[in-house]
């Protein structure tokens, strides 16, 4: 067993962070982070952590660079301050967009990351809706993945699914969005979506399944530019669906993304907390509701730091 449970935070996403603590019943670590004249962050850690079971709390937003260095270096700064153990909490992972070597000469920069996280010093991962599962792969230390499935499947199931049918907007998405429409229990229908790279564009043709007259509940791990939703809706209305609804997981609302999710003419925008959403965005989307993952994150902590099963929260 490791020492006193603390959990701490960068400064990319406090709500959730002061959400996750409120959830397990304790307070942040006091720490501050500050910055020199020249740019270079600085992370003192402002409490006792000698032998502590450290949780640190970073998700990936704008600054994405800037978060991501701020996380590593509170992660040292606790390694150094002796703490025994030490879990990189991370609701949305950084730098997760290549993840394969698909081209020449470019860097793998999930795997980077993966690097980086161990040679700061973190002994443990835990991540939400990862945007390939083989990322758990590029680390030699334990990582979990928790997936924000059973938070959306109680939202979808306090509605009328009689006429509905769970659509993934791509094959590889395929998998997932066939988790959450047998615990739906509904049947799926798949987008044939091409992405010949980790390039941003994509462009659907095809339908597998049964739509026409259905009210439809898009299921994808991410929004970023929102072209594969809207590109999804536009798909949909022509086979003449009744409703077009999304459930997803991570909110990261790039570029052009209000501009799409805007024309697509959603009946429901459903996503999670796992990054902030700046109030100019949430309140220009019409439908959208956003649904916490602090609980979750709050009962996985609480599973690690008592040795108990993760996968468990999945089923339940
Ligand atoms: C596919 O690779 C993912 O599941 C998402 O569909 C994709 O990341 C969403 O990106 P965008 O909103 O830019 O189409």
């Amino acid at each position: 067993m490791f020492g006193e449970m603390k959990v701490f935070s960068g400064s990319s996403h406090p709500t959730l962070a002061l959400g996750i603590a409120s959830h397990i019943g304790m307070q942040l670590g006091k720490s501050r982070i500050t910055r020199f004249s020249n740019e270079n962050i600085k992370v003192k850690i402002d409490e006792n952590v000698r032998e502590s079971d450290v949780f640190v709390i970073q998700t990936s937003c704008p600054p994405v660079s800037d978060n991501l260095v701020e996380m590593l270096i509170m992660i040292d700064a606790l390694k150094f301050a002796s703490a025994a153990r030490i879990t990189a909490v991370l609701p949305y992972y950084p730098y997760a967009r290549s993840d394969k070597k698909d081209e020449a000469r470019i860097s793998i920069t999930a795997r980077l990351v993966a690097d980086l996280l161990q040679t700061a010093g973190a002994d443990r991962v835990l991540a939400m809706t990862l945007h390939a599962p083989q990322i758990l792969g590029f680390f030699r230390i334990p990582a979990d993945q928790l997936l924000a499935t059973p938070v959306l499947v109680n939202h979808f199931r306090n509605s009328d699914l009689s006429n509905s049918v769970v659509v993934a907007t791509d094959a590889g998405a395929g998998k997932i969005a066939g988790h959450f429409a047998k615990r739906l229990g509904l049947p799926m229908a798949i987008i044939d979506k091409r992405r010949v790279d980790d390039s941003e564009s994509a462009r659907s043709t095809a339908l597998i399944g049964e739509v026409a007259d259905k009210d439809c509940i898009i299921f994808d791990d991410e929004i970023a530019t929102g072209g594969s939703i809207k590109e999804a809706a536009r798909i949909l209305r022509g086979f003449g669906v009744r409703r077009v609804r999304v459930g997803a997981t991570h909110a990261v609302f790039s570029g052009t993304a209000l501009t799409r999710l805007q024309e697509a003419d959603l009946d429901e925008l459903v996503v999670t907390d796992t990054i902030p959403i700046p109030p100019a965005i949430s309140n220009a989307i019409p439908n959208l509701k956003v649904l916490s993952t602090a609980s979750m994150f709050g009962d996985a902590i609480l599973r690690i730091h008592g040795g108990r099963s993760i996968s468990e929260m999945m089923e339940e």
